[in-house]
This record gives structure tokens, C-alpha cells and sequence, in this order.
């Protein structure tokens, strides 16, 4: 049975959208289903993606940045996701456990067996039943988060941390991403995200009317 669909990428792949898509067309069709975000998700949650990427304002060490991301996911499944999967609500998540295999694990080098361990403690053992990955050349997602930025400026430079990593951090990420959904064909989805938003959400709402229908 699907009850967690996450949504996984690099930084302007495009997976908010395709999130937004997927829950007006599931509305659409009488589903429930609550989304949702990672950093974020819950008022704690907001306070902690608030520190986290803001960029420039504070160092944060590695394992800080980590601990972060971890606390702000156990109390997005406490708060939020434990209780609506147990009213039978379909999840829709931006970001889960893969970006932090994928981001701190791939990207700034942390034992992925250490960080999946601390995975399963922060989301009670809550795993995806799908997830789709939205993969694109690292060039083309930095290039779409440079326009948002600049269609967002009003004074300030909107760029967060992640963004301001170098073009190898983000490959490393990709790369990493790639490695997860070849381990597990069975849960996660590769789709091209370099293509037309409307094609991706195609694909997307293929896959989830399938899998829904399978039980
Ligand atoms: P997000 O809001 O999805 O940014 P964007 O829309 O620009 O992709 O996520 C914020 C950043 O947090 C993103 O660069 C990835 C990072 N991140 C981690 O490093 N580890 C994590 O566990 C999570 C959930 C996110």
C-alpha cells in the first residue's frame, strides 16, 4: 500500500512543483493527502530550515548542520507525519531520508551506514513507499535556482547555503542520489527533469495512478 511519497533532487530539479502537481491532481480525484516539507514541515521545523539556510549568517560545522536536519525530521514525524499516515492520509513529502544520505552523506562525506542508522531513529522507522528522484544536470537545477533567486530579490541575495556549494558538492549529491535508486529500483524512480514540467508530471501521475490502483 502507498501512504509515503517522498520527492527527491538536487537543488532546482523541480520537485516542488511536481509535489504541487501531484497533490492537485490526487485532490482532484477525492484523495486525501497532506503535504508536506523537509527542512520545515512543523513551527520548530521552520525555525530550524530557517538556520540552516540561511546563508553566510552563522558556520555551521558538519556534524551541527547533521543534527539539524535530523531533529527537524523527528519532530516533522512526531508532529506531523506518524499522526496523519495513522488517519489514513496519503503523504506527499519534499524531502526525506535520501537527501540526507544523499547531502550529508554523498555530499559532505559522513558514513552513510552511521546516517542510516540515525535515519530509522529520527522518522521511527517511517520509510518512503515511493519516492521519485527528479535528476537533472547539476548546470541546468543551478541555473533554474539563479532565476528564482533573482525573481525573488528585493534588496538581498536569496541564494541559500547549498547553493552557494560548488559545482562538485552538487555532483557528489547527484551522483549519490543515482547510487540510492539503483540499490533500490523497487522503491525509487529516476525521472529526467530536465524535460517540460508537464511531461515529468505525466510520468508522475502514470506511476502513482498504477501503484494506487495495485493497492
Ligand atoms: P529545499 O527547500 O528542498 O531546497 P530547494 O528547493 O532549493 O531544493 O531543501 C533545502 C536544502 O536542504 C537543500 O539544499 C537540501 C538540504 N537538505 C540536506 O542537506 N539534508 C537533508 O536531510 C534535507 C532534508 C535537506
Amino acid at each position: 500500500m502507498v501512504r509515503l511519497i517522498s520527492f527527491e533532487g538536487g537543488d532546482g530539479s523541480g520537485k516542488t512543483t511536481q509535489l504541487k502537481l501531484l497533490d492537485n491532481y490526487l485532490a482532484s480525484r477525492g484523495k486525501l493527502c497532506l503535504s508536506t516539507r523537509e527542512p520545515g514541515g512543523t513551527t520548530l521545523g521552520e525555525m530550524i530550515r530557517k538556520i540552516l539556510l540561511e546563508a553566510g549568517k552563522v558556520e555551521i560545522a558538519y556534524p551541527t548542520e547533521l543534527f539539524l536536519y535530523l531533529a527537524d525530521r523527528a519532530q516533522h514525524v512526531h508532529e506531523v507525519i506518524r499522526p496523519a499516515l495513522a488517519s489514513g492520509r496519503l503523504v506527499l513529502c519534499d524531502r526525506f531520508t535520501d537527501s540526507t544520505l544523499a547531502y550529508q552523506g554523498y555530499g559532505r562525506g559522513v558514513d552513510l551506514d552511521m546516517l542510516r542508522r540515525l535515519n530509522q531513529v529520527a522518522s521511527h522507522g517511517i520509510t518512503p513507499d515511493v519516492t521519485f528522484l527528479l535528476d537533472c544536470p547539476v548546470e541546468v537545477g543551478l541555473s533554474r535556482t539563479a532565476q528564482r533567486n533573482m525573481n525573488l530579490k528585493s534588496g538581498g541575495s536569496r541564494e541559500d547555503r547549498f547553493e552557494q556549494e560548488r559545482a562538485d558538492f552538487h555532483e557528489r549529491v547527484r551522483r549519490g542520489f543515482l547510487e540510492l535508486a539503483r540499490a533500490e529500483p523497487q522503491r525509487i524512480y529516476v525521472l529526467d527533469a530536465s524535460r517540460p514540467t508537464e511531461e515529468v508530471h505525466h510520468e508522475i501521475k502514470k506511476i502513482v495512478d498504477e501503484k494506487l490502483r495495485d493497492g
